[in-house]
Parts: structure tokens; sequence; C-alpha cells
């Protein structure tokens, strides 16, 4: 295993009240005992609603913050036991990719000098203009500064930032999720490309599970600072265990404009990791039919359901099909024009390449809503045309949807609001 993370806990210590005078709150338990391992040349999807702890696992791993408590073993080497000379001599090996490429960029630098920057930090003597081309960006674009760049290019910037000192392992936090969904797929290409030709090792955290369908090999689902479901992708889109990836799931549109599914709608936020509910800390939540007092009173233990399929629910085994309790169903049909995030109805296509008897997945990721936001008026999405065309042939050619039809659904019902975005 290239990472293996073992019963990682972070716990931020709990804010005083009083402007810092009164008693200290209870510590927010951001991470509470996470383990997954990472194979060489693999990629782990963690998703999971906001504040359920993936960044702090990603930030923890690398040590930007230390930890609570835990282990985290990089190719045999304890991440936490390192001295300052041997942490420094790793990192180059361990690099991040930021949620917000707005913010993640130093205004005050040229693409070139951003580049440059981890290059010196680590002695290296790579060619700037080597990396932007790697991350489809003309040369020209070293002089600029992060302002004149959409943010797909920052992103790019962002990735060749962390590839300059040509790491193994790299945590993607949330990566696509600040671009516009015409982008998203652009960059989530890239970050196929690019892992199948420097076999790099992702950790790649998303909160929906339709970003990290077709680029996780593995998926793990976190509620509330916990791991609730691990599995092979292909066995949690097949076969959630868990009602809350299943939840997750159901969000996820369908590439085929036919289909329907009901949505599952959970009922409220998720709690606060500073108190998180007794038992099972999904059961507030939970819509299993089967949800008892055992959920309440019994925290349920991450256990294989199947063979390399794991999950934190006493009821896994059983059918959760039917809601009732506190969670509402929509009756949203996949091709609703709209997905949770209110970006619009996505689908999603694969390519699926053999490369020298590696997996290698080309992401295609295609939003049928470019179709609806380009009749928002040119101007508005630079990127959109050569998007849409592509999207629509490819979404042809790889999943024989009727693109027409999808284009049909794509358009109606958003209205003038949805326009003026
Ligand atoms: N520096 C911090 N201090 C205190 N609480 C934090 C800090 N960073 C994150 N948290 C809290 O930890 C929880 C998990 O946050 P985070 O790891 O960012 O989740 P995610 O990436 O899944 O959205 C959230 O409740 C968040 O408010
Ligand atoms: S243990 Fe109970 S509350 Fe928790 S997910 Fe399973 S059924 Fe729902
Ligand atoms: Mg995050």
């Amino acid at each position: 295993m290239l990472v293996d993370v073992r019963d990682l806990v972070k716990h931020y210590a709990g804010e005083r009240s009083w402007f810092g005078l009164g008693r200290a709150q209870a510590p927010v338990r951001a991470v509470d005992g996470v383990s997954f391992t990472i194979a060489s040349g693999r990629t782990l999807g963690l998703v999971g609603e906001s504040g359920s702890g993936k960044t702090t696992v990603g930030r923890t791993m690398l040590r930007l913050q230390e930890p609570t408590s835990g282990q985290v073993l990089f190719q045999d080497n304890d991440v936490f036991a390192l001295d300052r000379a041997r942490l420094r001599a790793l990192r180059r090996r361990m690099q991040i990719v930021f949620q917000d490429p707005y913010s993640s960029l130093n205004p005050r630098m040229t693409v070139e000098e951003t580049l440059r920057e981890p290059l010196e930090i680590h002695g290296l003597n790579g060619a700037v203009s080597a990396l932007l081309d790697e991350v489809g960006l003309d040369a020209a674009f070293a002089k600029r500064y992060p302002h004149e760049l959409s943010g797909g290019q920052r992103q790019r910037v962002g990735i060749a930032r962390a590839l300059s000192v040509e790491p193994q392992f790299v945590v993607c936090d949330e990566p696509v999720s600040a671009l516009d969904v015409s982008v998203q797929a652009q960059v989530l290409n890239l970050l196929a490309d690019l892992q199948a030709k420097r076999r790099l090792t992702y950790l790649f955290i998303a909160h929906d599970l339709a970003v990290v369908r077709h680029i996780a090999d593995d998926v793990a689902v976190m509620y509330l600072g916990k791991i609730v479901e691990r599995a092979p992708a292909a066995a949690i889109y097949a076969h959630p265990r868990h009602p809350y990836t299943r939840a997750l799931l159901s969000a996820v549109p369908e590439p085929n404009p036919h289909a329907t599914k009901r949505r599952i709608v959970l009922a409220g936020d998720i709690p606060s990791p500073a108190h998180p509910p007794s038992g099972c800390p999904f059961h507030p939540r939970c819509p299993h039919p089967k949800k008892s007092e055992r959920c309440r009173t019994e925290p349920p233990p991450l256990r294989p359901v199947t063979p390399g399929h794991l999950a934190a629910c006493h009821y896994a085994e059983e059918r959760c099909d039917r809601g009732r309790g506190g969670a509402a169903r929509a009756g949203a049909n996949a091709h609703e024009p709209r997905d949770p995030a209110g970006r619009g109805w996505a689908a999603i296509c694969v390519e699926a390449e053999s490369d020298a008897g590696r997996r290698s997945t080309h992401v295609r990721s295609h939003a049928l809503a470019y179709a609806a936001r380009h009749r928002a008026g040119p101007g508005r999405h630079g990127d959109l045309p050569a998007a849409q065309s592509h999207s629509c042939s490819a979404i042809a050619a790889a999943r024989d949807v009727d693109v027409a039809l999808a284009r049909r659904h794509a358009a109606p019902r958003r209205g003038p609001q949805a326009a003026g975005r």
C-alpha cells in the first residue's frame, strides 16, 4: 500500500464563549477514527456532505495540521513521527489540489512565479512551459496573474503547481466543486489523464457521488467524521449498503434521460460534530424502515457486509427502499432538470480505454445543462459552445442517448431566473 491511514482522529478545540473568557465548548470531532488504504496508482473517492470531515482527513494526512491521534503511513514512513527535514522531503511526494482556485493562488504572483516557488523550495529545476503544456495551458499564460484567468484555468495552474515537484500521491480536495459545470468535465478529464500518464495515486474528495463515479477505484462515504461505507466503486453504485449512501446516490442524475428514479431527501442538516447523536450518528435522519431503538443507543461498527464491502449500519443486509420517519421522499425523476446543488441536470458518460494493461478511465462528464445555460446568452459562459457540442456528440456516441430528448429535458422549466444566472 502506498498510503495507509489508521484510526485517524482530529478534534478541534471547542471555542470559548464570552469573548474567550467563558467555559470552553465541546471539541469539534471533525474526524473520529478513520481508516483506509490506497494502493499505488489507484484512486480512493472520499464523499460526504459539507462538514463531514473530508478536508480535515486530507489536510491531516499531509500533516498540514497536526492530528489528535492515529497513524498515517506513506510508503511505510510514519508521517506523524517525521522530523521537519524528513517531513519536507516527504512533502514533495504528497501534494494537494485545493477546492477553491480563486483563493489558493497568490494574486500578486504570476503563473510562472507560482510554479517556480515549489521548485525552488525543493531545489528542483523543472521547466514551467512544460508544466503548462501538460495541464493544457499555452506558454503565454506564464506571464499572467490569477485575476486574468478563468476558474478552470486557475485550477489548471493549481494542478500544475501540485505536479511541479513530481509527487506520487495527490489529495484532490473537491477540485471541481467551485467550477462552472461546463468546465468540471474538462478538469476531471485532465486529472484522469495525468493520473494515467504519471501513475499518480489520488485521494479524491467530493461532496457528491456523481463526480467521483468514473475516477474512483474505491469509494469511502463519510458522515460526521466517520466512514460509514467503503467498497470498490462498482459495488457502491450497484449495491449501496448504508442508508446515507443510498440517499447520496439517489441524487446522482442518470445518464439515460428515459430512466426514472426516486430521490431520497434527507430531513434536516448534518448535526454538529461537537455534539454527535448517540448510537448511530445517522439515526436522526435515517429513512431505513428497520430503524429501531438499537440505532439510538448502539453505535454500528464499520463491518464487512460482503467481502471487501464495509458498512456501518445494523441493518446493512436489509433493503431499505421505502422511506419513513423523519425522511421525506420527493417523487423527482432523474431527468428533472436540476441536481441537488441546483446547478442543472448533469449527465455523465464514460469512455474507458485500456492503457498498457492499466485501466485508464477517460472521464466524460457532460452537463446537459450546458444546453440550458447556453440559452442564458453568449458571453456568460465563455467555455460553453465547444463544450456543448463535444458533450452532445460524446453522449450520443458513448451512451446512445437521444440527444434531442436530453436537451429538451435539460432546457425546460428553468424560467427566467435561471436564464439570468
Ligand atoms: N480549523 C477549524 N477549527 C474548528 N473547526 C473546524 C476547523 N476546520 C474544520 N472545522 C470543522 O470540522 C468539521 C469538518 O470540516 P471539514 O473537514 O472542512 O469538512 P468537509 O471538508 O467534509 O466539508 C466541520 O464541522 C467544520 O466546521
Ligand atoms: S444503524 Fe439504524 S439509524 Fe444507523 S444507518 Fe442503520 S438503520 Fe439507520
Ligand atoms: Mg471540504
